[in-house]
């Protein structure tokens, strides 16, 4: 062994002590608000400081104890979207504002001033259906929307602004009067962590004293939150109590514990808050470490003896107080007013972008472990799946593929020939996913250091030189991907000339990117490491993964010259990380409550931007026992990003090693993810162009049931299907909740069906994967399953049509070539609209910029839900044509069975029930 690889960890150093992570009472600036608030002093609107511009209407706030003037700005944004930034007036330096996240402009919709006086003022849009009422003593703002005010910031008086002072030494020279709010004597300066914060055997040091900010939401008539991933908690937020704050700071934790809500490796710092009429967002753009309160106070209904001998009742609405504090930057947050669940989705994409569409691979199949040892294992492991009939897409390399860690090369011994692998996986039109993390072993003799070390591309340390810590490779540096050129310079390496060994069917992953620093402070880096631009870490620490993905995408993007769609899948993220690729929710455990808990991770990611996640399928750490990994092999394939994945030193689990019978319940489970990858397509299309996430909480389809606002155990994927995943073990029955008193769902392998509005119990077997399609839906389907989804890429389609209670049924189709940006350019897409009613089936066009020769065709059509046996069934073709099909019917099941058809997927036909 050299030198050089002992110095690499080994899976045991992996294990990480959870106690090194910080709960709140160990955080300084949580400590400090919470001191502060409870004196509660209040902050002033100066409503005469009042100047309004094309884009903003300013003014100053003033803290009555200190006299220090913060500056508040508020914007319109189009879609009914409200932008309050609070900064310091005159900072002794910039403070940061988070870049790159919001891509929208920034004042769209001219807010009016239209009444007011020196106490109080109210902006409107130009339709006048919003307002903002701003008081000014003390400071509160009321979103106000046709009468109702629907959020309050800053009534409880939690508004509170840390500022950047002088540093230590100097002040004994110049006294600072300006924090006189915070008690700085000695003995309490080390315990709120003033100018120093302990953790572990790390001291951070602080340039410019705390700088932390705060402000509370009230929310009025909603009890219902969701959203602030990552936490491995129940998809609705729950109250926070003392010290229980929710935590969004991303880190590595190797097997994250369940139900907390410590934060994990990635954040989004955006809520939702849904009651009946009405989904409200807030959008809280701050890459520091930051900590979110709930507290809701729910209805209450009294009767008031004092108004006479008629008692009257009195109803108090409920409401939701959401306090939110970030360790650094500024106050900027948008206020996103829905009304709806769909205007929530849109508003949000408005801000930070939609689903990147993938390529249509990546919703395959995938499998994974760390490691695929060598070139024969890959083959072996390939050559598995054909000999058991079994598709998928994506074979993937782990860390130990390279030479010692060295990302972008390869294992001489093991990988010799890694283009003859990857030429073995195209034969099969299947692809390669290799990993590629941001740290970057300590090595001159590596080029990819040596040009990083060189041209100053990695992150540097507070005391000057290199930031240098432990990951997989032993010693590493960072790169800085908040710097653009590092960005552009780390996008270059994957041209295919400088990657050597890589060809247009390898595609990338990105972990360890919170960045995880092995025995570094809470496993990550130093909060006052320095970026590009002066910046401290702790500035932005929480978007240093969403930077790497960025970059990898574009990686990929310009290695084709642009052409072809990059997959990038990333274990860290932030808001608007969906414009780059997907999110997995990393080292999970193989236990039943892992995989229970996977289904709220998910739908949370799902809300907040994130259509393509996953959790790995099995449980990462550990052997599951057979059932587990059926079971989970059964979610995944109705999850979107599905992936087998499994550490190092856990038995191997390729599906066919569990016995005959599990290798089939397997196999059958992937078989149905490839035979519904059209209506995959779609809605990721969907996602792509509409905002509308794929996998959907119940609440978010039937907004208007109270019943569904808690459900996290089953789930919609579009708005078509129904799925409730068994997630514990030796069951013969689920209770599956079928919402919409006016609504039929039918089982999709029995056709029966039921009428919604009630629970059901479902008999399961083995191999039962309950899902429901929902009466007025048409999925669109593929009859035959191949290899790959490449290999399947001309296979005939099958339309299922599940009829409404009213008879009627709609569903879209999209196709295109599956990899490139033709469809962008050049419009090279199909999108199809199939509606039924009346009995008549039509295919007709959903987007006529679009056109892409296709030759596929429909080939079967069943309609569910048909009371009465047809005596014929036509075929009405464009050119005017009427043909006679054979049909089954079964009256029994009420379906309506066309086989054998041929029926071009682009081109307009009807098809008539008589
Ligand atoms: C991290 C990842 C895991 C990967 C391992 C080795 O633990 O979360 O998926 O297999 O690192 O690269």
């Amino acid at each position: 062994m050299e030198a050089a690889e002992k110095e690499e960890i080994s899976v045991e150093d992996e294990a990480v002590d959870k106690n090194i992570f910080k709960d709140c009472s160990k955080i300084s600036f949580y400590r400090r608000q919470k001191q502060y608030l409870s004196k509660k002093s209040t902050y002033q609107a100066l409503l005469d400081s009042i100047t309004t511009s094309e884009v903003s209407t300013k003014f100053k706030i003033i803290n009555e104890a200190t006299k220090v003037p913060l500056l508040a700005e508020v914007y319109g944004l189009e879609g009914n979207i409200f932008r309050l930034k609070i900064n310091e007036e005159a900072p002794l330096k910039p403070r940061y504002e988070v870049p790159d996240v919001v891509t929208s402009k920034p004042g769209t919709v001219r807010l009016i001033s239209c009444s007011g006086d020196a106490g109080n003022l109210v902006l409107a849009d130009g339709k006048g259906d919003l307002k903002c009422h701003i008081t000014a003593n003390p400071f509160k703002v009321d979103l106000v929307s046709e009468e109702e005010v629907v959020i309050s910031i800053n009534s409880l008086g939690q508004l509170y602004f840390e500022h950047l002072q002088i540093p230590h030494k100097q002040r004994t020279v110049k006294e600072n009067k300006e924090d006189a709010s915070i008690d700085t004597s000695q003995e309490n300066q080390e315990d709120l962590g003033l100018w120093e914060e302990k953790c572990g055997n790390f001291v951070d040091v602080k340039a410019n004293g705390p700088t932390s900010i705060g402000l509370d939401f009230s929310l009025h008539g909603f009890e219902h939150l969701y959203g602030i991933p990552q936490h491995a908690e129940s998809h609705q937020l729950k109250n926070t109590g003392d010290g229980d704050a929710y935590r969004l700071y991303n880190l590595d934790v190797y097997g994250y514990k369940i139900h907390d809500k410590m934060g994990i490796y990635g954040s989004i710092p955006y809520l939702l808050a849904h009651k009946l009429g009405r989904t409200i967002g807030i959008f809280w753009l701050n890459a520091s470490e930051t900590l979110v309160e709930i507290n809701t106070e729910p209805a209450v209904e009294y009767t008031q003896t004092q108004m006479g001998p008629v008692a009257a009742k009195q109803k108090v609405r409920s409401q939701t107080h959401v306090h939110w504090m970030s360790e650094s930057g500024i106050i900027d947050v948008f206020l996103l007013t829905g009304p709806t669940p769909s205007d929530i989705f849109k508003q949000y994409s408005h801000l930070t972008g939609t689903q990147a569409m993938p390529p249509l691979f990546s919703l395959g199949y995938h499998q994974c472990r760390w490691n695929y040892e060598d070139e024969q294992d890959v083959k072996a492991v390939d050559a598995g799946f054909d000999e058991h009939d079994i598709p998928y897409d994506v074979m993937w390399l782990d860390i130990e593929h390279t030479e010692g860690k060295r990302y972008f090369t390869w294992d001489k011994k093991r990988f010799p020939n890694p283009k003859r692998m990857q030429e073995l996986l195209r034969s099969k039109k299947r692809k390669l996913v290799v990993i590629s993390d941001p740290h970057i072993k300590v090595d001159p003799d590596y080029s990819v250091y040596a040009k990083a070390k060189e041209q100053g591309f990695f992150v540097r340390k507070r005391e000057g030189g290199d930031f240098e810590g432990v990951c997989w490779p032993g010693l590493s540096s960072y790169l800085d991907f908040t710097n653009p050129k590092v960005r552009e310079w780390y996008s270059s390496l994957f041209a295919f000339p400088v990657y050597q060994g890589s060809t247009d069917i390898l595609f990338i992953w990105n972990d360890m990117n919170e960045p995880s620093v092995f025995r570094g402070p809470e496993q990550t880096m130093q909060k006052n490491a320095i970026h590009h631009g002066n910046w401290e870490h702790r500035e932005l620490h929480n978007i240093y993964g969403f930077y790497q993905q960025m970059a990898t995408a574009e990686g990929l993007i310009k290695r084709s010259k642009g052409k072809e769609r990059p997959f990038v899948l990333t274990r860290s993220f932030f808001a608007g990380s969906q414009k780059y690729g997907a999110v997995w929710t990393g080292d999970n455990t193989a236990e039943w409550s892992y995989l229970k808990i996977s289904i709220p991770m998910l739908l949370t990611l799902s809300i907040t931007g994130i259509s393509f996640c996953g959790a790995d399928v099995g449980g990462f750490i550990g052997n599951p026992e057979t059932e587990l990994l059926v079971r989970w092999y059964q979610a995944g394939a109705y999850q979107p990003f599905f992936r087998g994945h499994a550490t190092m030193n856990t038995k191997r689990r390729e599906p066919w090693l569990f016995g005959e019978e599990n290798t089939r319940l397997i196999c059958e489970a992937i078989r149905e993810r490839y035979a519904l990858l059209p209506y995959w397509y779609y809605l990721f299309y969907h996602a792509h162009v509409a905002s509308q996430p794929v996998m959907r909480p119940l609440w978010i389809e039937f907004p208007d049931e109270l019943e569904t606002f808690g459900i996290e155990d089953e789930y919609m994927l579009g708005s078509a299907l129904l799925v409730h995943p068994v997630t514990e073990p030796k069951v013969t029955m689920v209770d599956v909740f079928l919402p919409g008193s006016n609504e039929v769902w039918y089982d999709s392998k029995t056709f029966a069906h039921w009428e919604g509005g009630c629970t059901v119990k479902i008999p399961v077997a083995l191999d039962t994967i309950p899902v429901f399609q929902r009466g007025g839906s048409v999925v669109p389907m593929k009859t035959t399953v191949g290899k790959s989804t490449g290999w399947m890429a001309n296979s005939p389609y099958g339309l299922r049509v599940a009829v409404s209670t009213k008879g009627s049924a709609v569903g879209e189709l999209y196709l295109d070539d599956g990899h490139s940006f033709q469809y962008l350019h050049q419009k090279q897409f199909l999108h199809r609209k199939f509606s039924f009613c009346s009995s008549v089936l039509i295919n007709s066009s959903a987007d006529q910029r679009g056109h892409y020769p296709s030759k596929c065709v429909v080939e079967e059509i069943l309609v569910l839900g048909l009371r009465k046996e047809p005596s014929s069934v036509t075929i009405h073709s464009s050119d005017g044509k009427d043909q006679a099909v054979a049909f089954t019917y079964c009256a029994r099941i009420s379906t309506l069975s066309l086989k054998k058809l041929s029926l071009n997927i682009g081109s307009d036909w009807e098809v008539h029930i008589k």
